[in-house]
């Protein structure tokens, strides 16, 4: 991504653009699926393969949630969690900002149906867009 401009939000494309492909991500150690989201088997499998224990439905939201400004600003520093980060996006959209082998930033967009899970300690930031609102369960997991 071009990481260059003040509004996050924004697709900060490179001109001219340059795709990654998803391959180069799961190169990377992240893990996606696209699931349909009546057809919850598939999710329950995943869960139980992969030990994720309970998930909890975090909604961000201009009109609604509290301290939004706050929240999305944190969300937006570059950070490491311990253990795995599992998001399910149950509506709205929004990018997650991962480093390439070479340290610079790749920028993925994820919607309504993208499951992902950021290995262990893998340095991300995350944004909304311009659209300002989504809404993803997260599960704890145990790696
Ligand atoms: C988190 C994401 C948004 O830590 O990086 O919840
Ligand atoms: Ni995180």
């Amino acid at each position: 991504m071009l990481d260059e401009g003040d509004d996050p939000r924004l697709p900060h494309r490179r001109v001219p653009n340059c795709p990654v492909p998803l391959a180069h991500l799961h190169e990377l150690g992240v893990l996606t699926w696209k699931l349909d989201l009546e057809a919850t088997s598939l999710l329950e499998q995943i869960r139980s393969e992969r030990g994720y224990l309970y998930s909890e439905v975090l909604t961000l939201c201009r009109e609604s949630t509290q301290d939004f400004d706050a929240k999305v600003q944190g969300f937006f520093k570059e950070h490491t969690h311990s253990q795995e980060e599992v998001r399910f996006i149950l509506d709205g959209s929004g990018y997650w900002d991962i480093r390439d082998f070479d340290g610079k930033w790749i920028r993925f967009a994820v919607g309504k149906g993208d499951m992902i899970v950021l290995p262990a300690g893998m340095s991300h930031r995350f944004t909304l867009d311009a659209k300002n609102y989504i809404k993803a369960s997260q599960s704890e997991s145990r790696k």
